[in-house]
């Protein structure tokens, strides 16, 4: 079955962004010229995808109102005859379909993806965390749908991370079937130190099963007292063959005060009308350092 739709969590609470994070959605903080949020939406926009559900709670109608029409701000750069910006402020809103669902407690990713079981249906479908930014030539989703199109089974995208940064993220154990491909055999959410030998950090794109809401519905709270999806992926795994993908391109963690600060430098200097400015500038900055 094609893969159509597309789910966005933005419902957590971005405590390692505060105190940036306290009134703003950390997924609407700016990268060059554009807030996070929107780079996702792009990716999958140019993956093809139908339709986004957004997963939102209390303080993110600003994410809504980033992709909604707006009547007053197109009619005003109208009377002003500005023309090229009003054209931008409204592609953004004519990108795609969007429709939102509410996670009323954050209770967790896991718990987030499932509160879309209702829209979503008995459809294949993809996961993008709306901080997770990858920067690459093929959308990273393409890459993952390109996979799909051969093995018609839910995908992690991973990458390979130093072995004493794995107990920050979900990691993947695995046997390697060609490159770039693996077959998952466990997956582990934020390894304690010294418990796993892989190096396979899972990132925030997913191409999942509909079988994961199930899972989902009886997982019990795990790490951090949350719904893991890892939890839920473990179960599904066990099910039906999973494959970890590593995918080509650069991943930025931008709800990470660093991360932020490097997807920045890296989506400048790849600007159209800022790169060449801002390159000159960087090279100046680090002639100094
Ligand atoms: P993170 O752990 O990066 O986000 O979750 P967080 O909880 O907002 O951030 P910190 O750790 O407190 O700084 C990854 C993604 O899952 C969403 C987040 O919005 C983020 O896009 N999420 C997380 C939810 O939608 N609901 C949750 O209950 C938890």
């Amino acid at each position: 079955m094609q893969v159509r739709k597309a789910v966005i969590p933005v419902a957590g609470l971005g405590t390692r962004f505060l105190p940036a994070s306290k009134a703003i959605p950390k997924e609407m903080l700016t990268i060059v010229d554009r807030p996070t949020i929107q780079y996702i939406v792009e990716e999958v926009v140019a993956s093809g995808i139908d339709q986004i559900i957004l997963v939102t709670s209390e303080g993110k109608s600003a994410i809504e109102n980033h992709f909604d029409y707006n009547f007053e701000l197109d009619t005003i750069l109208k009377e002003k005859n500005k023309m090229d910006l009003c054209e931008q402020v409204c592609n953004v809103a004519n990108l795609i379909d969007i429709v939102s669902v509410r996670q009323k407690k954050p209770l967790g990713l896991g718990h987030a993806i499932w509160t879309t079981r209702n829209v979503i249906g008995n459809e294949p479908f993809l996961v993008l965390l709306g901080d997770d930014l990858v920067q690459s030539k093929v959308p990273c989703c393409q890459q993952m749908l390109n996979l799909y199109g051969e093995v018609h089974e839910s995908i992690v995208a991973i990458q390979h991370v130093p072995k004493n940064e794995t107990h920050q993220y979900g990691v993947v154990e695995g046997t390697a079937l060609r490159d770039r491909v693996y077959q998952v055999e466990r997956l582990i959410e934020k390894p304690p130190p010294g418990t796993t030998d892989s190096d396979m950090a899972i990132i925030g794109r997913y191409l999942l099963k509909p079988d994961i809401f199930e899972l989902l519905e009886k997982t019990t709270p795990g790490h951090g007292g949350e719904i893991q999806l890892t939890d839920a992926l473990l179960a599904l795994a066990k099910r039906r063959p999973m494959y970890a993908y590593e995918f080509e391109g650069t991943r930025y963690d931008a709800g990470d005060k660093l991360g932020y600060l490097k997807a920045i430098i890296a989506f400048a200097l790849q600007h159209p009308v800022l790169a060449t400015e801002f390159r000159r500038h960087i090279k100046e900055v680090a002639a100094d350092l």
